[in-house]
C-alpha cells in the first residue's frame, strides 16, 4: 500500500480537533467567535424570516442554515452551533427577549421569590430544536470541519439574569453576590448543572467540542473569580467527565488577565480562549503545553483592515508559534466588519 492510499484509508483528525488534542499544527486551524451573524448579508436575509431572535434560534432549519453560512463563505475549520447563551434562562422559565438594536431583556432576578419561580431544571422540550440543529449541521458539514457546541458560563449567564439586561460592568450581579451569597450560590449551582446537561445533550447530538463563554469573568476580584468563574466551570467539567463524555472543552474567560493560571490544572479542559489583551508569551507561561491556546486578534483590527489587520495577524501567528494554537479573535466579530477583511484574514493565516 502506498503512503497515499494509506492516508485516504486513515484520514487524520480534523485540524481543529488535532490542535485541541494538544498538537501544534503547521497552519493553525481558524474559526471566529460569532462567525454567524449580522455582518453577513445572507444572515440578515434569513434573520428576517423569524418573528424574534429566540424563534430564530429555536427553528432548526434557520439555525442550521445560519451555522453553515460562514463555513460556505470562508471555509473555516470549525462551525459553531447557531444559538445563544440566554436560551438556558429561557428554558428555566425566566422571560427572555431580544429588542432589536438594544440587546437582551430579561425579567430580573431580584430576590428569593424570583429565584424560587425558576424551574429546577431546564424545559428540555423547549431546547429540543437546538439538539435537532446540532444533528442537522453535523450531517451537512464538510468532512474536515468540526462542530462546536457551546453554553454561557454560570457567572456570565447569572449576570444577565440578575441585571435583566447588558450592563458595562455587571455591577448588579456583583452586588447581589456580596449581599446574598447563599442565594447567588444556589443560582450558580442551578446554572452549572443545567449547563453541564445542556452540553452533554449537544455532545450526544453530534457536537465534537464545546466552548464555555465566560464573557464577563474579567470584572471579578480574585476571590470572586475563583468562586464564581473557576469553580462552576470545574463543576461542569466534572459532570461531563462523570457522564463519560470526553469531547474537548474550551473555556473562554474573557478579561481573566493575570488570573489565567487558575485554569492551568482544571481536569478535563483542552483549551483556553484568550481575549485581545493577553500577551501570547504570558499565556504560554501561565498555562501548561497540554492546553491549546485559542485567540486572540483584536476584532477592531479585523474591522479596520489594511496594515492593522496584516500586522495583527502576523503578531498572533508569531506569538503562538510552536504551541497548539487555534486562530480566533479575542472577542466576537463586530457587525460592521467588511467581508473582504475576513477573506483576507483567512488567506493570510493559511499563508496566502
Ligand atoms: O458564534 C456564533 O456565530 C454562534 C452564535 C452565538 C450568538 N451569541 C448569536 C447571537 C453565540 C456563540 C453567542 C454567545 C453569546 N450571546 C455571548 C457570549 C459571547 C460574547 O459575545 O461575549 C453573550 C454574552 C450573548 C448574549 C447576547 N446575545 C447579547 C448581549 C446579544 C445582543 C448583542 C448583540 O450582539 O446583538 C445577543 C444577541 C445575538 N446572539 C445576536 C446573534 C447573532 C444578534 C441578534 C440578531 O441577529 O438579531
Amino acid at each position: 500500500m502506498t503512503a497515499e492510499t494509506a492516508s485516504i484509508d486513515a484520514p487524520g483528525p480534523k485540524p481543529f480537533l488535532a490542535a485541541l488534542g494538544g498538537a501544534a499544527q503547521r497552519t493553525p486551524p481558524i474559526w471566529l467567535m460569532r462567525q454567524a451573524g449580522r455582518y453577513l448579508p445572507e444572515y440578515r436575509a434569513i434573520r428576517a424570516e423569524a418573528p424574534s431572535f429566540l424563534d430564530f434560534c429555536y427553528n432548526p432549519a434557520l439555525a442550521t442554515e445560519a451555522t453553515l453560512q460562514p463555513i460556505r463563505r470562508f471555509g473555516f475549520d470549525a462551525a459553531i452551533l447557531f444559538s445563544d447563551i440566554l436560551v438556558i434562562p429561557d428554558a428555566l422559565g425566566q422571560s427572555v427577549a431580544f429588542e432589536s438594536g438594544e440587546g437582551p431583556r430579561l425579567s430580573p432576578i431580584e430576590n428569593a421569590a424570583d429565584f424560587a419561580a425558576l424551574r429546577e431544571a431546564p424545559d428540555w422540550a423547549r431546547l429540543a430544536p437546538v439538539f435537532e440543529t446540532v444533528e442537522r449541521v453535523k450531517a451537512d458539514l464538510p468532512k474536515d470541519v468540526a462542530l462546536i457546541g457551546f453554553c454561557g458560563a454560570p457567572w456570565t449567564v447569572a449576570s444577565y439574569m440578575i441585571a435583566g439586561r447588558g450592563t458595562p460592568d455587571q455591577a448588579p450581579a456583583r452586588l447581589f453576590a456580596y449581599r446574598e451569597p447563599d442565594l447567588f450560590a444556589a443560582l450558580i449551582d442551578r446554572l452549572a448543572d443545567a449547563s453541564a446537561e445542556y452540553l452533554a445533550r449537544q455532545i450526544r447530538a453530534g457536537a465534537e467540542a464545546v466552548q464555555i463563554f465566560d464573557s464577563w469573568s474579567g470584572v471579578l476580584p480574585p476571590a470572586e473569580f475563583e468562586r464564581w468563574c473557576v469553580r462552576p466551570i470545574a463543576r461542569i467539567l466534572g459532570k461531563l467527565d462523570a457522564a463519560g463524555l470526553r469531547a474537548p472543552i474550551i473555556a473562554f474567560p474573557r478579561g481573566a488577565a493575570t488570573q489565567l493560571g487558575k485554569f492551568a490544572d482544571l481536569a478535563g479542559l483542552a483549551a483556553i480562549g484568550l481575549d485581545t489583551a493577553v500577551e501570547p508569551a504570558a499565556a504560554a507561561a501561565a498555562l501548561p503545553a497540554r492546553l491549546a491556546l485559542q485567540g486572540n486578534l483584536d476584532p477592531l483590527a479585523l474591522l479596520a483592515g489594511g496594515r492593522a489587520l496584516d500586522e495583527g495577524v502576523e503578531r498572533v501567528l508569531q506569538g503562538f508559534a510552536g504551541r497548539a494554537h487555534i486562530f480566533n479573535l479575542g472577542h466576537g466579530i463586530l457587525p460592521q466588519t467588511p467581508i473582504a477583511h475576513v477573506e483576507r484574514l483567512v488567506a493570510r493565516v493559511r499563508g496566502g
